[in-house]
């Protein structure tokens, strides 16, 4: 018997609501799968938490987190607390915090799921988004000068590392090798003359350990342009951490909607717990109403099960999304549908029973 440790944090708006689904698919598998069981812990972490303690988490957070196989997140950001402070205090944290380098973003179009592009095949949009997650234009480096003066200057510094630069890079040629698949770089060295040319230079290097494997290589906003005109060019995609930030939500736009844009940020190594997550935010628009899709965060935990290794539980979870999308009768407002956020999961159970 297999015992998964995972630390839910539910966090701010419709975080909490399609956290609960994800964790109802969580109790299915559980309840179906012999050989696994899962304890959780639920953190009351987030803007709520701010507002009323001064901290997004424990002063000891990350050390309580650490014990844990897996965090399962919602989503932080809610008015009245600074954006910046959300993310940096809570988010970021705990993707330097426990080195999850690795952020796999896959941006499929499921069968049913709307794309509001014409004349694409579903085919053509399969691509796996391998974003640099711990260091880059997030590297939270920079300095603020002469605040209020007229002479005010704000730096931003992209922190490109060797070390952090070769792994994201070694890591997306092991998978485009390991699935047949050709590799695509997207990078900016024409006007980001220290960091993107580094970023090239890496590319090419550690592509020669990888002759196996084709390779092409994108200025980013040529990269926007054909995610749009030619999707079919991209397959599995390794960028940095702010280009794939932006072109990952490009990614959810063509690819079904937020509601259906999952992530992982993984510490490869284990020596640390990795973290899923949907990469949508809190959407305030829309908390409360009970109305949010739950999809994306119930493919989170399809990629926790292949992270776990239980590969076979991974296309299950991702089977049932595609069954409820074709199906079309269980589908949240964004997808046309009028379906509740807490009947997703109960379908999406219904389907994996019958697997
Ligand atoms: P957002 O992703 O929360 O919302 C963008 C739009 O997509 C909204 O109209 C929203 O209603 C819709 N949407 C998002 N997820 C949906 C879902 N599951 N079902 C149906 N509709 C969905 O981005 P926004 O509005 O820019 O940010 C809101 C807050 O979330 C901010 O405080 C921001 O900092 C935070 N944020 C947090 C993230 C995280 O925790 N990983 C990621 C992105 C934003
Ligand atoms: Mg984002």
């Amino acid at each position: 018997m297999k015992r998964f440790k995972i630390a839910v944090i539910p966090g701010d708006g419709i975080g909490t609501e399609v956290i609960n689904e994800g964790i109802k698919v969580l109790k299915k598998i559980e309840e179906l799968e012999s050989s696994i069981s899962f304890e959780f812990k639920t953190f009351p972490w987030g803007c709520e938490y701010y507002l009323k303690t001064g901290k997004m988490m424990d002063d000891n957070g990350m050390e309580i987190l650490k014990n844990f196989d897996a965090i399962y997140l919602g989503a932080v950001g809610f008015p009245g607390v600074p954006d910046h402070i959300s993310l940096w205090d809570l988010l970021l944290k705990i993707r330097k915090g426990f080195d999850q380098y690795i952020n796999i973003r896959p941006v499929k179009l499921l069968k049913g799921a709307p794309c509001p592009l014409k004349d694409v095949k579903r085919e053509d949009i399969d691509m796996l988004f391998i974003r640099e997650n711990s260091e880059g234009e997030y590297a939270g480096a920079g300095d603020w000068l002469f605040k209020d003066k007229p002479n005010e200057v704000v730096l931003q510094t992209g922190v490109f590392s060797r070390k952090g630069t070769e792994r994201v890079i070694r890591y997306a040629y092991e998978i485009a090798r390991k699935e047949g698949k050709t590799l695509t770089s997207i990078s900016k060295a024409n006007a980001l003359n220290y960091s993107m040319v580094f970023w090239d230079e890496v590319f090419k290097e550690v592509g020669k350990e990888y002759p196996d494997v084709k390779t092409y290589s994108y200025l980013v906003d040529a990269a926007a342009m054909f995610m749009v005109k030619d999707p079919k060019r991209f397959e599995v995609v390794v960028t940095s951490n702010l280009f794939g930030d932006i072109l990952t939500d490009l990614g959810a736009a063509i690819a079904g909607g937020m509601g259906l844009a999952a992530g992982a940020n993984l510490n490869p190594e284990k020596k640390f717990p990795s973290m899923f997550e949907p990469i949508h935010g809190s959407a305030p628009d829309i908390a409360g109403k009970e109305i949010s899709n739950p999809l994306a965060s119930i493919w989170s935990v399809s990629q926790m099960m292949d992270f776990f290794g239980y590969e076979d539980w991974g296309k299950k979870i991702l089977d049932a999304i595609e069954e409820l999308l074709i199906d079309g009768k269980t589908l949240t407002p964004d997808l046309g549908g009028i379906a509740k956020t807490s009947e997703i999961g109960k379908a999406i159970n219904k389907i994996l029973e019958k697997k």
